[in-house]
Parts: C-alpha cells; sequence; structure tokens
C-alpha cells in the first residue's frame, strides 16, 4: 500500500527545489497533487516534470485573492484537502540592522508569515478531519546568523501557528508540523555568491549541503500516517546545523 494512495495534496511554491521533489515523492506514494509559482513557464515545466496526477495553479502566495482562485481550483476538481504543504518562502541575506528597508521587510514577511498563515485559513473549509499540514521554516529559526534576522523572525512565527493550531484543531485531528531545513541544493540556495555557499556549508557537522530529496523523504513521513501521534513539532533537517 502506498503512504499516501487516493490523498489530495496542495504544495504550494512546487515549480522548483525542495517541494518539486516532494510532490513528486507524493505522486510516486499515490497522491494528486496541485502545485504553485507565480511563473506559468515554470509552473507548466514542473508540472510536466511530475507528468501525473498534477494541476498546476499559478498563485502568488503573498495575495488572498490568488489563494481564493487556488483552493477554488482544488475545490471544483478534488473537493478537499488531506495534505497542505505551505512551502512557499523568501530569504534574503546580508541584512544587517541598519541595512533593512521597508520594502525588504514586507517581501519577508508578506510572503513568509501572512502568506503561510492564509495559506493554512483559505485552505481549512476543504481540509479532511484528520489532514496534515506542512510548513517550512528554517535552521534560521534557531541558529543566530548575522544579517539574517529579518528572515529568521519572518519563520519563527511558523513556530507558535504549528503549535497553536495543533492545539485549536485537535478535534478534528489535523495536525500541523514544520520542517526546518539547513542549506539545501535548490535554485535558491544556488543564488547566493559561491563564498557565501561555502561560509554556509562549513557550519554544517555534516560538512555538506543537504538535497532535495532529504527534505522530500521528511514531508512524506510527517505526511502520511507513520507520523499519526506527532503534532506542532519541528524537525530540523540541517545535518546537525541547529545544534551548533
Ligand atoms: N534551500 C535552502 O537552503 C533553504 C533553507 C531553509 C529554508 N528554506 C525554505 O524552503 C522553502 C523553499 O525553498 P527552495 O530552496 O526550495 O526555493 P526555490 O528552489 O527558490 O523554490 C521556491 C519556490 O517557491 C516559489 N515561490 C516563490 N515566491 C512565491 C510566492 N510569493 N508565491 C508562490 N510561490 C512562490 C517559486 O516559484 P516562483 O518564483 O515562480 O513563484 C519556487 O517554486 C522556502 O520557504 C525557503 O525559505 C530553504
Amino acid at each position: 500500500m502506498k503512504k499516501l494512495q487516493d490523498k489530495v495534496a496542495v504544495i504550494t511554491g512546487a515549480t522548483t527545489g525542495m517541494a518539486l521533489a516532494t510532490a513528486k515523492l507524493f505522486v510516486a506514494e499515490g497522491a494528486y497533487v496541485f502545485i504553485t509559482g507565480r511563473r506559468q513557464k515554470e509552473l507548466d515545466e514542473a508540472v510536466h516534470a511530475i507528468g501525473r496526477q498534477v494541476t498546476g495553479v499559478l498563485c502568488d502566495s503573498t495575495s488572498l485573492a490568488d489563494l481564493d482562485h487556488l483552493f477554488g481550483v482544488v475545490k471544483a476538481e478534488k473537493g478537499r484537502v488531506d495534505v497542505l504543504y505551505a512551502n512557499a518562502g523568501h530569504a534574503e541575506f546580508g541584512l544587517p540592522l541598519g541595512a533593512i528597508t521597508e520594502a525588504h521587510y514586507e517581501e519577508h514577511f508578506n510572503l513568509n508569515t501572512k502568506g503561510t498563515l492564509f495559506t493554512v485559513q483559505q485552505a481549512l473549509p476543504l481540509l479532511t478531519d484528520g489532514a496534515t499540514v506542512l510548513l517550512t521554516g528554517t535552521v534560521n529559526m534557531t541558529k543566530v546568523a548575522p544579517g539574517a534576522s529579518l528572515y529568521g523572525a519572518s519563520k519563527l512565527a511558523l513556530r507558535q501557528f504549528a503549535r497553536t493550531w495543533s492545539i485549536e484543531l485537535k478535534n478534528r485531528h489535523i495536525r500541523f508540523n514544520i520542517i526546518n531545513p539547513g542549506p539545501i541544493d535548490t535554485p535558491l540556495l544556488a543564488s547566493l555568491p559561491p563564498e557565501a555557499i561555502e561560509a554556509i556549508v562549513a557550519q554544517v557537522p555534516f560538512g555538506r549541503k543537504g538535497q532535495p530529496a532529504d527534505i522530500a523523504a521528511t514531508a512524506l513521513f510527517l505526511a502520511c500516517d507513520d507520523s499519526a501521534f506527532i503534532t506542532g513539532v519541528e524537525i530540523n533537517v540541517d545535518g546537525g546545523m541547529a545544534l551548533v
């Protein structure tokens, strides 16, 4: 029996990176997935790469109107959500206090905090009893990295979202958990200067980057019944980075 047989999953920010790898694994495990991103070409390519049991919906997670449209499509096509993975996020490093603009603030908090909150809230009427919700945090919620206060703070809100919502939705057995990636080999990480990547990887006790498959495997665990007694927790997928 596949782990997500006949489940309906919605994954935001899944045209590249770790969430695309997750969408592929979810489909291999029997799910139907809805994936989102803001760029049509990348969305089409991702749908093609996944190949089956997938619908791509253009959706900017910072826009409540876009989120309404997304869940309208999901409702019309499948009528429910069993697994929601609110993954879309914005990360900028090298922003020490003194260098932070209002635009920087809005880019981080509008997507990482507001976008995550309203993705889950707009999905709520479609979430089945027993549904699982995954959020993407970051090792920077725990680890102090100069220049990353804004990024870390905008993701840190997810900790109380997941913990509080776990209690608020306990009677419907909806579980909320967070995956905190360390440096993972995605286009986001690759967009940093090579010396910055080297400096980050040097802080990982395992001495290497993680792969999107590491996140996908963790997301599958948290999405399926293998984690049926787990809610309100964070799993660091970071080669030990948060420990040092
Ligand atoms: N890679 C790492 O090392 C790392 C470490 C810690 C945490 N994270 C977190 O992991 C998540 C995924 O990162 P990634 O490394 O996989 O990034 P990525 O490869 O850059 O992928 C980001 C995805 O999100 C989409 N996206 C960006 N802004 C969006 C928005 N406003 N609305 C909807 N979709 C949006 C992108 O497509 P469009 O551009 O077309 O919208 C793309 O599909 C983020 O939350 C990030 O903060 C990453």
